[in-house]
């Protein structure tokens, strides 16, 4: 008996058919892992912006904190009804690091220097006042 030539292409044929299937179902479940990877990234970035925009918030509030405990004797609790001059617009005088320097380290025209406003504290307070334009 001789035997039927489409054998042979049937066989490999059927072999890619199968092959195809296997590669898709792979692709699929890679793409929805993917896809899951994803969303609990997004979901990570925004609670990390979130807590973000928390901290921001309190450190303003501990700027404003550090300032009503140490400047308004002097500055005013307006910062510009004390006696030394008016901080309502100190962020466009001087920048962050100009107004940490002032608060370091004092002043010849009679602004005391503040050694224990530090780290935190200090950023806050320095953050709160640059944002004064
Ligand atoms: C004992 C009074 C006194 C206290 C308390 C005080 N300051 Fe002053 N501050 C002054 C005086 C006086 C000047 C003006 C100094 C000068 O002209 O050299 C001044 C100047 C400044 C300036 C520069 C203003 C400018 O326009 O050049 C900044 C900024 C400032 N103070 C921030 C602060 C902060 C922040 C605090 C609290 C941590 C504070 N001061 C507490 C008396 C005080």
């Amino acid at each position: 008996m001789k035997k039927n030539p489409v054998i042979p292409y049937a066989i490999i044929a059927g072999l890619g058919l199968i092959a195809v299937i296997i590669i898709s179902v792979i692709g699929i479940d890679q793409r929805q892992a993917i896809e899951n990877e994803e969303e609990n990234g997004e979901e990570q970035t925004e609670q990390a912006e979130g807590g973000e925009e928390g901290g921001e918030s309190a450190s303003a509030d501990a700027g404003e904190e550090v300032f009503q405990t140490n400047c308004t004797s002097c500055h005013g609790q307006d910062l510009a009804s004390g006696p030394a001059p008016d901080l309502t617009e100190i962020g466009s005088k001087y920048s962050q690091e100009e107004i940490a320097e002032i608060v370091e380290n004092g002043t010849d025209g009679g602004m005391p220097s503040f050694p224990q406003i530090q780290g935190d504290d200090l950023d806050a307070l320095t953050e709160w006042l640059s944002e004064h334009q």
